[in-house]
């Protein structure tokens, strides 16, 4: 059932998704500004947070008002403004600018109020409400970010739609483009979808905002009731969402309600590396909330369709780390040897190659290079071609790895 909220009546109950999804954003939001403000020399940040399907601000809890997510938005700025400033001599001005949307009417009215009272002064150079359709006003708002903020273009938008075709994909893709720096979370009842797909016109119309043609949608079909099944169809999901958005780079986990086995997607669309790597070691300290099936290593979301039925589902929780650090050691020196058997690679091209294909954090990536390069698998030169010492402890992303001259796989050879 979809949110109501209405000016004069109690908002709704909060669902346990919805929880889910509020506090990771919460995170993600927390993470986002202090990535960005390491620099203590660093005078003002400016951000643009846009809220594309705002709701009515708040929810009930049991005998609790919680927060919805425009109030968790401007309660992480609220927050970000003092945690930045404690340790620094000079002062952090963290200049904001939100857009709330949303296209009911009583929607906005209970969010206009609910601001009210919490003392935000609303239609104001802080935050703008918009009682309109998304689409019909993303335009307008990517060229007032850019106004705003002509060099950085900072933005996250939060695209919280109910299901899975109330965004268009190409919408997604038009914020990329106009505005390089901008992140997007997009929340897809990836679930309701793939049991839902079906030849008949009225599915057919209901996809057309992302872009299917009725050849792919027979395939997805083919795929949910051949032996890759759901899994299967996820990973083609997964693949043309990012193709039609024009994402550099994607997490896409699962949050998976407790009460309903229907698990909604809480993607993360961007086109940039850090900024994945934020989000994925969110998940990492958000475990329990995010689940995807597939290995460790290169196959997250990737599974053999070949073997549909031993997919592991992997919780971020430790013992997840451990198998992953060991998968990870296993198939990099195969995964390397395809990247850099001709020429070294740098450890940030590395990144780029295999980000979209595993839930490690750089971090992870970076240990398992180190490990291998401590087994003499692999060697570590500087940008300009000179071997690092042994016993590194740390990566810089300029590093390159390289094979040694004695090849340690059995059955490669090297091509130099
Ligand atoms: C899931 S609720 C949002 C909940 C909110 N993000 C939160 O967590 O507090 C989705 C909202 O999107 C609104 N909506 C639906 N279609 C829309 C559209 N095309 N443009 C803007 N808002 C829309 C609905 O009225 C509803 O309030």
């Amino acid at each position: 059932m979809p949110f109501k909220w209405h000016p004069e009546e109690p908002p709704p109950i909060i669902e346990e998704h919805s929880k889910a999804k509020l506090l990771v954003l919460r995170k993600c939001l927390r993470a986002y500004f202090d990535r960005l403000n390491v620099n203590p020399n660093r005078e003002e940040f400016k951000l643009d947070l846009v809220d594309g399907f705002a709701g009515g601000g708040t929810f009930r809890d049991g005998d609790d008002i919680v927060s919805g997510s425009p109030l968790v938005m401007l309660e992480e700025v609220e927050t970000a403004r003092g945690r930045l400033n404690r340790k620094r001599n000079k002062p952090l001005r963290v200049d904001c600018k939100c857009y709330f949307v949303d296209v009911e009417q009583a929607h906005t009215d209970h969010l206009r109020r609910t601001l009210i009272e919490r003392d935000h002064v609303v239609d104001s150079t802080e935050i703008v409400v918009l009682n309109e359709a998304f689409e019909n006003v993303v335009d307008d708002i990517s060229t007032s970010i850019r106004h705003r903020q002509p060099r950085a273009g900072r933005a996250i938008f939060l695209l919280d739609q109910t299901g899975f075709s109330r965004v268009e994909l190409t919408l997604v893709a038009r914020i990329l483009s106009e505005l390089p720096a901008a992140e997007v979370i997009l929340t897809f009842a990836a679930d309701v979808l793939t049991n839902h797909l079906a030849e008949t016109p009225q599915i057919i119309k209901s996809v057309a905002p992302l872009q299917m043609t009725e050849a792919q949608i027979r395939d997805l079909i083919e795929q949910r009731d051949g032996s890759g099944g759901r899994a299967l169809v996820q990973r083609t999901l997964r693949g043309h969402v990012r193709l039609m958005t024009g994402a550099t780079f994607d997490t896409p986990f699962f949050i998976r309600p407790v009460q309903s086995r229907r698990a909604l997607w809480f993607l993360h669309l961007s086109r940039h590396p850090t900024a994945r790597d934020v989000m994925v070691r969110l998940h990492w300290e958000t475990h329990n909330t995010f689940e995807h099936y597939g290995p460790g290593d290169f196959g997250m979301l990737g599974w053999d369709a070949l073997r549909p039925n031993d997919i592991p589902l992997f919780n971020f929780e430790d013992l997840e780390a451990q198998q992953m650090q060991r998968q990870l050691l296993e198939s990099m020196p195969k995964r390397l040897f395809g990247l850099a058997s001709e020429e070294p690679i740098s450890v940030e091209a590395l990144r780029y190659a295999v980000a979209n294909e595993t839930a490690a954090r750089f971090s992870d990536l970076d240990k398992t290079l180190l490990t291998l390069a401590g087994e003499r698998k692999i060697e570590i030169l500087n940008v300009d071609g000179k071997r690092r010492s042994r016993g590194l402890t740390r990566l810089r992303a300029t590093d390159r790895i390289a094979f040694p001259d004695t090849l340690f796989l059995p059955g490669f050879s090297r091509l130099r």
